[in-house]
């Protein structure tokens, strides 16, 4: 008798534990999807203020250029640890698309190149062309929209 009462108790808590760690699990992945999502933000709030410089929307300044350009090269190495759980695909509201997993290959080599553009980016220095500075800019715009047309949903 006292047998089985122990281990009801000891059943009851792998039963929770199991449970727990089910609830941990997703709350893991929705923090992940939160890191990725804010990591994307701010390249893309630091890259907004490139496009509308070379488009004449924005005075052209060259440090403050070369610093939002910097930020960018910062982060873009973070964006991958945002993709460490397949689960993350199934967080509500995530706009990543599950086939990310399936093709993890070629999901880094697309990080990668936007991470070389991103560097890139960083070593313009003042004294270039604004040929180069706008060539710099949209390779590593175009890294972004090369990675979306694949693995993001539509807004
Ligand atoms: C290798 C793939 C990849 C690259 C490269 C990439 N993105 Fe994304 N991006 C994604 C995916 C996938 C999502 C959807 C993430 C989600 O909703 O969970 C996303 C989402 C976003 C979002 C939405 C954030 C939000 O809060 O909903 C923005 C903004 C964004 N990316 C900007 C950028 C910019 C700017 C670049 C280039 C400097 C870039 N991304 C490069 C894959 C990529």
């Amino acid at each position: 008798m006292r047998r089985t009462a122990v281990s009801l108790v000891a059943a009851a808590g792998i039963l929770m534990a199991g449970t727990a760690g089910a609830a941990e699990d997703a709350d893991k992945a929705e923090k992940m999807v939160k890191y990725r999502n804010s990591v994307f933000t701010v390249m893309a709030h630091n890259i907004h203020p490139l496009g509308a410089m070379l488009k004449g929307e924005m005075p052209y300044d060259p440090r403050t250029f070369a610093e939002k350009a910097d930020r960018i090269a910062a982060v873009a190495p973070m964006a991958l640890e945002g993709f460490g759980m397949k689960a993350t695909a199934d967080v509500k509201g995530t706009a990543a698309k599950a086939k990310i997993w399936d093709n993890m290959g070629d999901f880094k080599k697309k990080m990668r190149a936007m991470q070389k553009a991103a560097g890139a980016l960083a070593a313009v220095e003042p004294g270039d062309s604004p040929a180069s500075v706008k060539k710099a800019t949209k390779a590593l715009a175009d890294t972004c929209e090369d990675c979306h047309d694949e693995y993001k949903k539509e807004d």
